[in-house]
């Protein structure tokens, strides 16, 4: 990126006015809604708002500039993540909705002035602006959030977009993918965060991998083939989950008589069977991919399908190439509240020819989150490192609810292998055989 000083504020500065526009849009609800706990997954969505801004004033206020904090200390540890889990939080005594207005407005009028003054360089939490960075892609990962329990509530609709985009492509079920070694990971993405780094040449045996992500019809057909019954697709922890939660479909479905409706942010829909599936968990992913005869792929080939240039050998900031995603390219940053059909997007295709990779729905995958070979945390360790060897699994590649500021090939997400209520799915994928390797 080849940006002097000023351009790389101004960047900053429409990044973070963009990030708070959404929260302003998600968060423009009455009092009682903004209070109420929708979900005992989620936060009620006026303790993500003043998290927002209270992560803003520790890292960019207090931290950066040396400031005074704006409230009695006493504040913070409500909004301390680690502290409280998200079902106790609506016990908390969280500032109420008017003044927790207040506080993310008075935070980022003050945010804005620093960034007009502040030298982007001499501590490498300045670098590049890598601290407004990462406050930029923490409010957008909580706009994502926020979308999941706008997603969650009960009654009428709230938010509106027009539809993701319908396709009627053929394209293959599957593409090789060379075997051989790739860089997976980066050392110059300026706003990666310490689990993206370092990079790192990985060696990768040849694989096919769906072309597109795994759609409503292929899901629905493993649904109607009894799959939810039948204990040989299922991973063993799965199997107890799908019993015991009582698991029948992706979350959000219903069947009326022989048809199957989705209900999407507040609307009852029947199933667009072109449209990627979309909240389904890890291990539902992954007793699909065991009955289809395939696999889930893990996070290498995930990555080495995005970004390998078989022509360059080099890996790609993108599918599509370097430059920063259009909407021509992928569904992400909330313009639509569905995934799209799959082959909408044939801009953003890799150059081995896999679609879809970035946005539309997160993608499991089947690898379990932890740290690249000389991984380091940074700026703190509750990053990541704490979530090392937790038994997360990792999902890739951004959902329509994703921001492309909060996005890049290298960005790895994590959750639970029961959570569904992100915007999650998956493609499969499977070995080559020697002789399909060779052709
Ligand atoms: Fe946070």
């Amino acid at each position: 990126m080849t940006e002097n000083p000023d351009q790389l504020r101004e960047r900053l500065a429409a990044d973070l006015i963009r990030a708070r526009e959404r929260t302003k849009l998600l968060t423009a609800v009455d009092d009682t809604e903004l209070l109420h706990q929708h979900s005992p997954l989620m936060s009620p969505l006026v303790w993500d708002l003043a998290h927002i801004g209270n992560q803003e004033e520790l890292w960019l206020l207090r931290d950066v500039a040396g400031r005074d904090p704006l409230l009695p200390e006493t504040v913070d540890q409500l909004y301390d993540a680690f502290q409280h889990p998200r079902s106790t939080r609506p016990s908390l005594p969280l500032l109420e909705a008017v003044p927790s207005r207040r506080y993310v407005d008075e935070v980022r009028g003050k945010v804005l002035d620093v960034l007009e003054r502040i030298p982007l360089h001499g501590r490498p939490l300045l670098e590049n602006g890598f601290a407004f960075g990462m406050i930029v892609q923490h409010e957008q990962q909580h706009d994502e959030t926020m979308l999941a329990t706008h997603q969650l509530r009960a009654g009428e609709a709230l938010l509106t977009a027009p539809p993701a985009p319908a396709a009627e492509t053929l394209l293959p079920q599957e593409v090789l993918i060379p075997g051989g070694r790739f860089v997976m990971g980066t050392d110059i993405e300026p706003w990666a965060l310490d689990n993206e780094r370092p990079a790192h040449a990985v060696e990768v045996p040849s694989f096919f991998i769906d072309a597109t992500p795994v759609t409503n019809a292929d899901y629905l057909a493993f649904v109607e083939a009894g799959g939810y019954e039948d204990p040989r697709w299922w991973h063993p922890d799965g199997w107890k989950h799908v019993r015991g939660a009582g698991l029948f479909a992706p979350q959000f479905w219903t069947r009326e008589g022989k048809s199957w409706h989705r209900r999407v942010f507040g609307r009852t829909e029947p199933l667009r069977p072109q449209q990627a599936v979309v909240h389904v968990c890890w291990y539902e992913a992954d007793a699909y991919a065991r009955w289809a005869g395939r696999r889930l792929p893990t996070e290498a080939e995930w990555e080495k399908a995005a970004r390998f240039d078989p022509e360059s050998g080099r890996s790609r900031r993108y599918p599509w190439g370097d430059d920063d995603p259009t909407p021509d390219h992928a569904n992400l940053g909330q313009r639509h509240l569905e995934p799209a059909d799959v082959g909408a997007y044939p801009a953003g295709r890799s150059a081995l020819g896999v679609h879809q990779l970035i946005g539309d729905v997160w993608e499991w995958t089947s690898s379990e989150f932890a740290g690249y070979p000389g991984f380091r945390a940074w700026p703190y360790r509750e990053y990541s490192e704490v979530f090392f060897g937790g038994g997360y699994r990792v999902l890739r590649g951004g959902s329509f609810g994703t921001d492309p500021s909060a996005l890049r090939s290298t960005f790895r997400n994590w959750d639970h292998p029961i959570r569904r209520q992100i915007f999650s799915g998956f493609r499969t994928a499977r070995s080559a055989t020697p002789e399909e390797a060779h052709v």
